[in-house]
C-alpha cells in the first residue's frame, strides 16, 4: 500500500479527497509519517462511525428495569466480615491488580498534562492525584503484606508526560517495578460532513477513543500477559480522577466472588435526577450503565415505591473484574458512542482554524458496555462521603474545591477514628 497512487484512490474512494492536496504539497520524512497514518486507518469503520452518527439513541424499544444491589453500610456485622475475608485472601495471595484509566483528556478541568499530575490544594501542601491514589495502594499493601500491581493506562498525548512525572517523584515511593504503563488507542475525528482534519503537524488529528479500549490495549500492550504470568486472578479498574476511590475493597471482591460472578462494581445515590453520572440498569437482562449524557429526562426523574429514583445506583468508575472477564472483553469489539467537540485544524489554504462552536465528532467506547456482554454483575453501594471525590470541572460541581472539601473531611473523620 505504501504506492501513492493506491493511497490516493483509497482517500478518493471514501471521500478524503482534500487529504490528498495535503500529500501532494509534502515532502520527505512529513510525507512519510502522513502516508503511514493513512494505512493505518480503518476507513470501513470510520464511514460506519460516521453513518451512526445520523441515528437516534433507541433506549426506547429496550426491556429497562433497575439494578438489584447490596448495601455495604447495611450489611451485618458477620455477613461482612465473610465477604472482607474472601477479599483479603485473593489480596494478600497476590492475585489481584490494580488498572487506573488516565488516558483521558482532562478538557474540562484546564488543566496543562495529565490528569494524575494535578495538585489537589489540600492540607495547605497539596498532593498530586497520582500521590493520592500511591498513597492508597501503599496503605493497602501494608494492611494485606503485598505488593499490589498497577498498571496505569495512558494515550499516545500523555504517555511521555505521565511517565516523566512518575519517574521525577519516584513513583511517590512505589516499587517501581510494580508500576506498569501502557498506552490505549486512539480513533481519527471527523469534521460534521464526515471528512478527516488536519492537524498543525501535518498529521491527521486522532484523539483516544475512550476508556472502553482499556480491555483491547491491556492485550495488545502485553500488560494482560504479564498479569496472568503473575498469578492475577482479579483486576480493579477505576478512573485516575477519584480522589477517595477505595483501590482495593476487600467487600467488594468478596461480593463478588460469593455470588459466583465475574463482574462487580460499586454505586452511590445519585444526588439529584440531573447529576452527571452514569446510572446502573438491567437492559434486556443485561447489566449496564446508561450514561448522563445519553439517559432521557423522563427516566432521569423517574421515582419507584419507595420515593427514590428508579434509576439512582449512580456509576463511580470502580469496576473489578475476574482475569478471565478482561480476556474476553478484550477480544470484543465495544460500541462507539459520539461526542460532538471543538478541535482547531487547517484547512486546505494551510490556515489554521479554531472553531468557536463544536465542529467534530470524537468517537469513544465506554467501558461499561462490557457489562453487556455478561448475565449478572454485584453492585455494591457505598456511601458517597467515604468513597467518591470526583476532579472533573474547573468550578462548581466536581471541581478541585468540592474535591478538597470532601478529601479533608473524610480523613479529619478517619483520623478521628482511629
Ligand atoms: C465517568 C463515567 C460515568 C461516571 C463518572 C463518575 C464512563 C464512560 N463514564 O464519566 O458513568 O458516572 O465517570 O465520575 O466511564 N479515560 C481514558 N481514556 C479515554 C477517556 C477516558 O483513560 O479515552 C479515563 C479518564 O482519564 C477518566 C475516566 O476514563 O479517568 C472517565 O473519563 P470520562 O470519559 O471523561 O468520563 P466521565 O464523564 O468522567
Amino acid at each position: 500500500m505504501g504506492d501513492k497512487k493506491d493511497i490516493k484512490t483509497l482517500l478518493k474512494t471514501y471521500n478524503q479527497e482534500h487529504i490528498v492536496k495535503f500529500l501532494e504539497n509534502l515532502d520527505g520524512t512529513k510525507k512519510d509519517i502522513l502516508e503511514k497514518q493513512i494505512e493505518k486507518i480503518d476507513f470501513d469503520q470510520l464511514s460506519e462511525l460516521y453513518e451512526n452518527t445520523k441515528k437516534e439513541i433507541e433506549i426506547k424499544e429496550n426491556k429497562i428495569e433497575a439494578i438489584k444491589y447490596l448495601d455495604k453500610d447495611k450489611l451485618g456485622y458477620n455477613e461482612k466480615n465473610r465477604y472482607d475475608k474472601i477479599g483479603e485472601e485473593i489480596i494478600k495471595n497476590g492475585k489481584y491488580a490494580v488498572v487506573t484509566m488516565a488516558g483521558g483528556q482532562g478538557t474540562r478541568l484546564g488543566h496543562e498534562g495529565p490528569k494524575g499530575t494535578f495538585k489537589l490544594d489540600v492540607y495547605g501542601k497539596g498532593k498530586y492525584i497520582f500521590e493520592i491514589l500511591t498513597e492508597n495502594l501503599k496503605e493497602a499493601n501494608k494492611k494485606y503484606n503485598t505488593i499490589i500491581p498497577w498498571y496505569i493506562m495512558t494515550s499516545k498525548e500523555n504517555h511521555e508526560a505521565t511517565k516523566e512525572f512518575l519517574e521525577k517523584n519516584n513513583y511517590f515511593g512505589y516499587d517501581k517495578d510494580n508500576v506498569i504503563l501502557f498506552m490505549q488507542s486512539e480513533l481519527p475525528l471527523l469534521d460534521l460532513e464526515g471528512k478527516l482534519l488536519m492537524g498543525k503537524d501535518m498529521k491527521i488529528k486522532e484523539a483516544s477513543d475512550g476508556n472502553g479500549g482499556v480491555f483491547s490495549s491491556l492485550r495488545s500492550s502485553g500488560a494482560l500477559a504479564d498479569m496472568k504470568e503473575r498469578g492475577i486472578k482479579w483486576v480493579f479498574i477505576g478512573g485516575v480522577d477519584n480522589v477517595l476511590a477505595k483501590l482495593a475493597d476487600t467487600t467488594l471482591i468478596g461480593v463478588t466472588i460469593d455470588q459466583g460472578l465475574q463482574l462487580g462494581s460499586k454505586s452511590v445515590v445519585k444526588a439529584n435526577p440531573h447529576e452527571r453520572v452514569g446510572v446502573f440498569c438491567k437492559m434486556n437482562g443485561h447489566p449496564k450503565v446508561i450514561e448522563y449524557s445519553e439517559l432521557p429526562e423522563k427516566m432521569a426523574e423517574e421515582i419507584d415505591a419507595d420515593g427514590e429514583l428508579k434509576f439512582g445506583e449512580s456509576n463511580i468508575l470502580c469496576h473489578l473484574f475476574s482475569i478471565e472477564a478482561v480476556e474476553k472483553t478484550s477480544k470484543e469489539v465495544l460500541i462507539y458512542h459520539t461526542a460532538v467537540k471543538k478541535n482547531s485544524y487547517i484547512n486546505e489554504k494551510g490556515k489554521e482554524i479554531i472553531p468557536k462552536e463544536a465542529n467534530t465528532y470524537k468517537f469513544e467506547a465506554f467501558i461499561f458496555d462490557a457489562f453487556d456482554l455478561f448475565d449478572n454483575m454485584a453492585v455494591l453501594r457505598v456511601k458517597r462521603e467515604e468513597e467518591f471525590a470526583p476532579v472533573k470541572n474547573k468550578e462548581g460541581a466536581d471541581s478541585p474545591k468540592t474535591a478538597k472539601e470532601l478529601y479533608e473531611k473524610f480523613w479529619q473523620k478517619r483520623k478521628a477514628t482511629v
